[in-house]
């Protein structure tokens, strides 16, 4: 009897503590309770169907009872929250963050330790925390494992990337939760660096589509001194668990309460425009640390850059590329080094002429002749220049241009090492008055064993925007973590790749022509993705017979994507020359802005195809992107986001009949008429096409 005494006790607490929340609008609501063994569980209703069924949370600590089991509820508090803010740069003015909250205060019977569970839920979806107050029972403590499960209903369509703790540049599969299997995947992919962690991890953010029709996200925000969320599938039993990335001697993270976990997220519904369109992310991240963010500015931007990756020209000096032990001994130049002082003042010319901001310079310092492969410590200091890349005049030139030059840093991984040099580095861009720095994570990291997606690093990178800020400098990092709304806490952390970007079209097998219609129901939810759209000489054997990789493209899809992909950093990716060919074509990507008031999307299916129109920060210009995957698309659309009464000149960049991505990827067309907010537009996308629309009011 008396061992029966205290579980029936706890079942009628648990009755008791069952919580339920709801979004605001009701459609979705959370239920939180302890199980019979006192684990912390939940389940997920959406339209009053279960789609995460119940799923047990927990913490795991390294020589210390496990977070996960025998707690019982002290106390449940409930709030609400709605409030809009206005983002510095962003895909609208205003974000409107309304919830309502649910903290559950837990304590675990034997050890005393409180542990509270913080729950939100909006209309796109619910969001849970761990929250570690401060106390005796508990003050530094190392996780070992994270066990939050989100366990699926049913054997959905999903887009993974796999499970790899050093790089996120995968193409994204499209298979059956059931199929999941990164031991399948095509690896010669041009990934330098792969760490894959299983057969059945993937990656967060995981896009997913019931049979039924509905949409679901798992992620993560605020990732903030904790290392990434990936994701054990369960392919049998379609449950996922959270799979932390280890250190370099496998621990997770290494806490010291007070402190929080970062948010899991899980959105749903049944349009997918509400999940590519939700600020959710945002919304769970800090308010602004940054007090004057004047210094935080759109950009439009050309560089010394593709012409390295086409192989026209080399980063380094001495075009001894990746060889070994060079470093500042004397040079022989090899005559194909792009960071000249005359090649950069080509493109500031380029830039002014054509209304850029700024201008790229990849491989002016010291260092590329063996920047990568070696996990070489001392590669580059940052601050010094090639024999042939004469600093001082390139930056008054530029000045006297009116164009900013925008600073790069790769590290190759050697993040000891940047650290080193970082203030040196950020004190000669403000001599010099460069505004921004594009940084780079290539490579394995030092310190060694660290992972690209571990604690370390995670503190790496937020340290580095943290830093940028007090130099009143804006990041954009390549090969960090993906994003996770850390923006809108240092929104001069502007942008960052962190996923396939445009440049392996030029080199590897490339992106296929779905891959731009998922990423922004994926990466670009964390964060602005500096792509490095506009590629308008698509085939490689353009400038080499024998070479067959391509952009998996229409040029008139290249123009979408300045819309579509949204970033408030923006290249113009491709060479000065090939502009210069297509005047018409590139006059779109010298009139589309990067800021913007509103952004309406009007069709989107992840996999398939993505339009959105937006209103330009402060004027009454509107631009529209459309894109397809490798199937041709037609649809109408109607222009009810303009403004009602208003007069536009539409100027429509289109796919001509005859276009394809494989076949005949450069055949465009080019219209204008006049439109209200009443008209229609036809949509004729090619194979891997696209369209592109501006919309100016006409007086
Ligand atoms: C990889 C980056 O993504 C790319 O943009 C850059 O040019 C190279 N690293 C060299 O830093
Ligand atoms: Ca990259």
């Amino acid at each position: 009897m008396k061992r029966f005494l205290p579980f029936y006790f706890l079942f009628v607490v648990n009755i008791v503590f069952s919580q339920n929340v709801s979004s605001p609008s009701n459609k979705i609501s959370l239920n939180f309770k302890l199980t019979a063994t006192g684990e912390p569980s939940y389940y997920v209703n959406y339209a009053k169907k279960t789609v995460i069924s119940e799923s047990t949370l927990g913490i795991k600590l390294k020589d210390k009872p496990a977070l996960d089991a025998n707690f019982v509820i002290d106390s449940v508090k409930n709030s609400s929250f709605n409030e809009s803010w206005k983002p510095v740069l962003g895909e609208q003015a205003n974000i409107l963050n309304h919830y309502n909250e649910i903290i559950v205060c837990l304590s675990q019977k034997e050890t005393n330790v409180k542990m509270n569970i913080i729950f939100r839920v909006f209309d796109e979806g619910v969001a849970f925390r761990y929250d570690f107050p401060k106390q005796t029972a508990l003050n530094y403590f190392i996780i070992s494992d994270e066990v939050s499960q989100f366990n699926l209903t049913e054997n959905h369509k999903v887009f993974w990337l796999p499970g790899d703790f050093d790089s996120q540049e995968y193409a994204y599969n499209e298979t059956s939760f059931a199929d999941i299997n990164t031991q399948k995947i095509d690896l010669n992919n041009g990934i330098g660096l792969k760490s894959i962690s299983g057969k059945n991890v993937i990656q967060s953010p995981l896009m997913m589509k019931s049979p039924s029709g509905l949409y679901l996200n798992i992620f993560e925000a605020a990732v903030v001194n904790y290392p990434v969320m990936h994701l054990d599938a369960d392919v049998k039993n379609y449950k996922l668990t959270s799979h932390l990335v280890p250190n370099a001697i496998g621990d997770k993270a290494y806490l010291q309460a007070p402190c929080v976990s970062p948010w899991r997220t899980i959105m749903i519904s049944d349009d997918a425009k509400d999940i590519v369109s939700s600020k959710m992310i945002l919304n769970l991240n800090e308010p602004s640390k940054i007090e004057d963010t004047s210094f935080i500015k759109p950009m439009k931007y050309v560089g010394i850059w593709w012409e390295m990756h086409l192989g026209k020209s080399t980063w380094d000096y001495a075009g001894s590329q990746n060889a070994q032990n060079v470093l500042t001994q004397d040079l022989l130049p090899s005559g194909k080094h792009g960071a000249t002082t005359e090649n950069t003042k080509k493109y500031i010319d380029f830039a002014a002429k054509n209304g850029f901001d700024g201008v790229l310079v990849e491989g002016w310092n010291v260092g590329w002749e063996d920047w990568f492969g070696n996990w070489k410590e001392d590669v580059f200091d940052f601050v010094t220049p090639y024999p042939d890349f004469n600093i001082a005049a390139v930056t008054a030139y530029a000045k006297l241009k009116n164009v900013k030059m925008i600073m790069h840093h790769e590290t190759s991984g050697s993040v000891a090492n940047y650290e080193r040099h970082l203030d040196r580095a950020f004190d000669l861009m403000k001599k010099l008055d460069y505004p921004a720095v594009k940084s780079g994570y290539v490579g394995k990291i030092i310190p060694r064993g660290e992972f690209h997606d571990g604690q370390t690093m995670v503190n790496h990178y937020n340290f580095v925007a943290r830093r940028a800020a007090d130099y009143k400098l804006m990041i954009n990092s390549h090969e960090s973590s993906r994003p996770t709304g850390y923006g809108r806490t240092y929104p001069n952390y502007i942008a960052a790749e962190a996923a396939r970007g445009n440049e392996f079209n030029a080199w590897s097998t490339g992106n296929p022509p779905m891959h731009e219609t998922i990423l922004p129901f994926t990466r670009l939810l964390g964060g602005p993705m500096d792509y490095t759209p506009g590629i308008f000489e698509i085939k490689m054997s353009y400038y080499d017979k024998s070479k067959t990789e391509q952009v998996h493209t229409t040029l008139a899809k290249q123009l979408a994507l300045y819309v579509t992909m949204y970033s408030p950093l923006q290249m113009a990716a491709d060479l000065p020359e090939n502009y210069e060919k297509y005047p018409d074509a590139f006059q779109f990507i010298k009139d589309v802005a990067v800021d913007w008031d509103e952004s309406k999307y009007i069709e989107a299916e992840p996999g398939d195809y993505l339009s959105v129109a937006r209103k330009t920060k402060g004027k009454e210009t509107w631009f529209l992107g459309a894109i397809t995957d490798e199937n041709a698309r037609k649809s109408e659309i109607t222009l009810d986001f303009l403004t009602k009464g208003k007069k536009y000149k539409a100027i429509i960049y289109e796919d001509a009949k005859d276009a394809d991505w494989k076949n005949n990827p450069v055949a465009y067309k080019i219209s204008t008429v006049e439109v209200t907010s009443k008209s229609k537009i036809k949509l004729n996308l090619a194979p891997g096409g696209g369209t592109a629309i501006s919309f100016k009011p006409t007086k």
